[in-house]
């Protein structure tokens, strides 16, 4: 089993997030993808600072027999493999016997997609297990024992879980307090109000005869703020009117 980051003393707490910190433990066939996706950048902050912590299992340590085995041929016949529930059941188990978690999730094109609400409810607190299936899938007793939430990245098939894992477990570490500072404060994203992010420029003001809009440099907040909402509300109309419907503004 690995660990992402130091773990330091926790040092900012937050009403909203019930818990201490936050501890993630994913169980993978390929964990090095996710030591690639979740080493860096924020979630590895979120570690170093304390708030979260991010365990990675690899699944061929739970393996069985001789050649550590983790999946089989899929009952009925068909291609790809399976991976099999004991290996599985054995590390949630553990897992389990150890501490409490909100909830075991699985990732599967057959899930909720992972939208902002779902990784906002997920942030107020409760470790989390993560299942990454791998080849065809996991054996479907361990859905039906153990697995109470599953969750897609949307309507397309990865490899892997992995992926979607991290992009979870990204979307998540990223609103836990303390993790960003004010200035990059999560509550600015896209999607936290239903509106996509305004246009973004940073020097040189003019690029290839480009000018930043004027408002921008003006040093006027309330009208950049304004200019802002205006832009988000634009692009929002042109790209993606399906966040706008049942919002009053
Ligand atoms: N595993 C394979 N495809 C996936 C998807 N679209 N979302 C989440 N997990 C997956």
């Amino acid at each position: 089993m690995d660990k992402i980051g130091n773990s330091k003393p926790i040092t900012q707490t937050h009403w909203l997030n019930l818990y201490s910190n936050m501890r993630f433990d994913i169980i993978s066939a390929v964990p090095d993808l996710l030591h690639g996706l979740l080493g860096y950048s924020i979630p590895k902050r979120a570690c170093d600072k304390g708030l979260a912590e991010i365990h990675i299992h690899n699944l061929h340590e739970y393996g069985i027999g001789k050649y550590k085995q983790i999946d089989d041929y899929p009952f009925g016949g068909g291609a790809g493999m399976v991976l099999m529930p004991e290996p599985l059941c054995n590390v949630i188990e553990k897992l389990k016997s150890e501490r409490e978690y909100k909830h075991i999730i699985y990732l599967t094109p057959d899930g909720k997609t992972l939208d902002q609400p779902m990784a906002n409810r997920l942030s107020l607190g409760g470790n989390l297990i993560l299942i990454c299936g791998h080849y065809k899938g996991i054996d479907q007793r361990v859905r039906d024992l153990y697995v109470d939430l599953e969750v897609s990245l949307g309507d397309f098939v990865l490899s892997g879980g992995e992926i979607a894992a991290a992009a979870l477990v990204d979307s998540i570490v990223r609103l836990l307090p303390g993790v960003l500072g004010d200035e990059e404060s999560a509550l600015s994203d896209s999607f936290q109000d239903n509106l996509l992010a305004p246009p973004l420029y940073t020097r040189p003001s003019v690029f290839r005869d480009l000018s930043v809009p004027e408002v921008l440099t003006s040093g006027d907040h309330p009208k950049v703020a304004k200019w802002r909402h205006e832009q988000a509300m634009e692009r929002t109309l042109k790209l993606r009117p399906d966040l706008l419907e049942g919002t009053e503004d």
